[in-house]
């Protein structure tokens, strides 16, 4: 079944209010909802057949003001869904059902992870709980009483402020909850369980006082301390830069190990994946420590961004979601260094959403339909939709964006709408039409940006092209509003006044197909484009080699430094892959430019360690068709391995020089580590290649496992060895293993590492992780430590020629299609590359996902249906 934006319809009844009583026991729960319900006043049609949405529900009983309704005679069970016909103006409804929390493996509705009760609802998680309109445009005041044994579940939490609590017959105990803001059923929440709790305050702008509790299983209580200090940050910042205060008398955030997701922003009532929200040094990387920095941030600024004005519909998931993101964003950016932040952001963007919006799953930011939403809360809603917010609020300037989001918080508070609505107050603030630039939401696809340049009588002139490939359902594209930022750089690299004012950076703004702009400028300049990356497009501009040295040596953009380095990396790997040079062959043009970062990273070493970064197997891949996933991993690996030793005394002197006696957490500290690492990736492929001797290397590498300062140095020092194959890798991952065997989330890592080793071979050595007792298909962190990264971070396992890695692949979707469909299609995206390959692969790939689709889920079915039909 195909749900369709164009066929939204207001909901036919309201439900005001809602009173949840929910009786938790082993094997036997029930919910009791009492539902005030009315007629919709903006529904001309008046129907009078009220319809609520359920799911694995065993319904017990049905009492409409007072009177017990007859199963057939009075309402009748349609599929899913609850259909009770003649009903009137206003009434209250009563519902008892079973559920069975304790075999809910999908993770979605109540059920339990690790002994303790706990909820996801969004998107139509709640319908499992009870019968409901589950759909975020019913907003409902909620009233929440949870029962259950008071031994193993002395914590009973909700959504909104403790309102009553106290003890019942043998041994149990109850709690009520009361959500004063009304709010769609996916936000609602609850726990149950026995966790340790770290307690603080906020206190508000206005002086109120937020009581501050962070929730983990007793063992992590000693890892709660960074995520509170995000959170206290985040709500001190978005005070200060969006002018949004906390509305509750209490914030709270629930660790749970067996989560679909990243994180979910249940009004008061966090919960997080234990991934994003536990951190502490001996057992996360600081890698790790930014990610609950920002997820942290993310889930509580949706309390106004998500909560406060939600959805309309989940067409508008962008609404909610991109916003939020431009909002995390910029948080980290104010916290840690901008520029660095930026081109992370823009990073992953291109590594990542970029593929997606040029596959088979391409859709727009704003979608037009879906079989199952869980499928579009994807990069392109997130990512590619915080662009869209930054655009905005780059065109509107600072100052009318606040303008704008302030009165788009007051306009809508309170209620559930869309992306015009965001779009509208924009454009009344600023005088701005942005009818062309709403395209953005609507049209799928990466808008590929093409300049040409010519210097004519003292007039430098450029020509930009823009053209967005069809994608599925669009076959054509019509020209988008595109912000172009740029500088024009002079021999030496520095930026050209650009006019009368002298100003050295300015933005066009692009509305057709073809444009033409001029700059008089005394000689021919290097063009810096799209700094800052100022829209998701992607760039091409015939630059030559030198043109790219000066942007990397000269450029005050960070994103184009950024830039002018990939494409010299790219451009280098392609002379490999299908130039017939060989890595040897590159070491000449790339060792100076490499050795001119080195030289200056002393000025900001985490922005060193991004332009070191060679780029990754799948980027390399996307470049070149058909996609012979060896060859790539034979370039790149080889030019890295070339590249450690031609600069083997240079990374040394990194290595060495940024080697840390003890730990420190701030950014500094992280840069370097990030550094280090980068210097000592080079230097072990060049060891595994038998192109260095390894042994000063192992040494090194094992007197740091030996005794490392924190995991970033730990973890880095086993992938080192393990990754390489250098001598001791066994050992050493035996060690690793038995040393954090109770750590969850430290063994993640332990089979990620081992999943991502490069080579065919990788396959067998997954079938095994798959067969180990610490694997676990019901534990999703699990399922994506091994599979997800084999598939998606090891091109040349699961590319292995056999065709044995589609073979696991396909055998690892069956099963958990079984056991949690969400998941299940999200790894299945990982085939989306098919037609990309060559024949031979792809025909492989094709059987093993053609094999799956009788009997597969609506989730899996949909993710299947793109990629090979597509
Ligand atoms: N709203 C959550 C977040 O981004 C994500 C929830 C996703 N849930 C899902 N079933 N896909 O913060
Ligand atoms: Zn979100």
């Amino acid at each position: 079944p195909v749900t369709r934006l164009a066929d939204y319809q207001p909901p036919a009844f309201l439900v005001p209010d809602t009173r949840l009583d929910v009786d938790l026991r082993d094997g036997e729960t029930r919910v009791t909802a009492h539902l005030k319900l009315e007629r919709n006043p903006a529904r001309a049609d008046r129907p009078d057949e009220l319809v609520l949405d359920g799911d694995h529900l065993d319904l017990r009983s049905v009492v409409l003001d007072g009177r017990e309704l007859a199963p057939g005679d009075d309402y009748r069970l349609e599929g899913p869904r609850l259909i009770i016909p003649g009903v009137p103006e206003a009434f209250s409804l009563t519902t008892e059902v079973r559920i069975e929390p304790e075999k809910n493996t999908a993770l979605e509705g109540l059920y339990r992870s690790n002994g303790m009760y706990c909820t996801q609802c969004e998107a139509e998680g709640f319908r499992r709980i009870t019968f409901f309109p589950d759909r975020p445009d019913v907003l409902s005041r909620f009233t929440t009483t949870i029962h259950a044994d008071k031994g193993a579940y002395p914590l009973l939490l909700s959504n909104g402020n403790p309102v009553d609590a106290g003890d019942e017959a043998d041994g149990r105990h109850f709690a009520t909850w009361e959500d004063p803001f009304p709010k769609p059923c996916y936000l609602f929440a609850l726990v149950a369980g026995d966790l340790a709790c770290l307690a603080d305050t906020f206190t508000t702008a206005s002086g109120r006082d937020v009581a501050l509790r962070l929730y983990a299983e007793h063992r992590d209580l000693d890892k709660l301390d960074h995520a509170m200090d995000s959170l206290k940050r985040s709500m001190a910042w978005d005070e200060k830069v969006f002018g949004r205060e906390y509305d509750l008398d209490i914030f709270q955030i629930v660790a749970v190990s067996h989560f679909n997701m990243g994180a979910m922003e249940n009004k008061g009532l966090n919960i997080f994946n234990t991934s994003c929200v536990l951190a502490h040094p001996a057992t996360t990387t600081d890698a790790g420590f930014e990610r609950v920095e920002s997820v942290v941030a993310h889930e509580y600024f949706h309390n106004w961004s998500g909560n406060r004005v939600t959805c309309r519909d989940w067409f508008q998931l962008s609404l909610k979601e991109g916003f939020t993101v431009f909002r995390d964003q910029e948080f980290s950016s104010d916290m840690n260094s901008r520029a660095v932040v930026r081109v992370e952001n823009v990073d992953f963007l291109v590594n990542h959403q970029f593929p997606e919006d040029q596959g088979p799953m391409a859709h727009p930011v704003r979608p037009a339909e879906y079989q199952k939403i869980d499928n579009f809360y994807t990069l392109t809603v997130y990512e590619k939709g915080a662009e869209i917010v930054r655009m905005q609020s780059q065109l509107l300037g600072a100052e009318d964006f606040r303008r704008a989001t302030d009165l788009y918080f007051e306009r809508f508070d309170g209620q559930a709408v869309t992306c015009d609505d965001f779009v509208a107050c924009m454009e009344q603030v600023s005088g701005l039409d942005l009818a062309q630039f709403k395209r953005w939401y609507a049209q799928a696809g990466t808008p590929v940006l093409t300049v040409e340049d010519e210097y004519v009588d003292g007039e430098y002139r450029l020509t930009f092209e823009q053209h967005t490939p069809p994608t599925p359902g669009q076959p054509d594209k019509a020209p988008l509003m595109v912000p172009v930022k740029l500088a024009l750089l002079d021999g030496e690299g520095r930026a050209l006044p650009l006019d009368d004012q002298g100003r050295k950076e300015t933005v066009v703004i692009l509305r057709e197909a073809r444009e033409t702009r001029a700059f008089p400028v005394p000689a021919r300049p290097t063009p810096s484009l799209l700094r800052g990356f100022s829209a998701p497009v992607s760039l091409r501009y015939d630059f030559d080699e030198r043109q790219l040295n000066t942007l990397l040596a000269h450029d005050s953009d960070g994103f184009c430094r950024w830039d002018a380095a990939q494409r010299l990396y790219f451009a280098a790997l392609a002379r490999v892959v299908d130039g017939g040079e060989t890595p040897a062959d590159q070491v000449a043009r790339l060792t100076p430019v490499i050795e001119q970062v080195i030289a200056r990273a002393d000025e900001d070493p985490a922005q060193a360690a991004l332009l070191l970064t060679l780029p990754t197997e799948n980027a390399v891949g996307d470049r070149h068709t058909p996609l012979h996933p060896q060859r790539v991993h034979a370039a790149v690996s080889g030019l890295r391995a070339t590249l450690g030793e031609a600069l083997a005394d240079a990374w040394w002197r990194l290595a060495e020089g940024l080697r840390e006696s003890d730990y420190q957490g701030d950014g500094a500290a992280m840069g370097r580590r990030r550094l280090r690492q980068v210097a000592l990736g080079y230097l072990a492929a060049a060891a595994g290649a038998g192109q260095v001797d390894p042994e000063p290397l192992v040494a090194h590498l094992s007197d740091t496992l030996a005794a490392p300062t924190c995991m970033t140095e730990e973890l880095g020092a086993l992938r080192a060895l393990v990754h390489n194959r250098l001598p001791g890798h066994d050992a050493a991952l035996k060690a690793f293993g038995e040393r954090w065997k109770d750590e969850p989330l430290v063994m993640d890592q332990w089979f990620g590492v081992q999943a991502t080793v490069p080579g065919a071979d990788t396959v067998d050595r997954a079938e095994a992780l798959l067969a180990h007792p610490a694997f676990e298909w019901t534990l999703p962190n699990r399922v994506r430590a091994v599979i997800a990264t084999l598939v998606n971070a090891n091109p040349s396992a699961f590319h292995a020629p056999d065709g044995s890695g589609y073979r696991l692949f396909a055998r690892a979707l069956k099963k958990l299609d079984g056991i949690n469909p969400q998941i299940a299609a999200r790894l299945a995206n990982g085939g989306a590359r098919l037609k990309r390959l060559e024949p031979g692969l792809a025909q492989q790939l094709g059987d093993a996902l053609r094999d799956l689709r009788p009997g597969a889920s609506a989730n899996l079915a949909e993710v299947l249906d793109r990629i090979l039909d597509a």
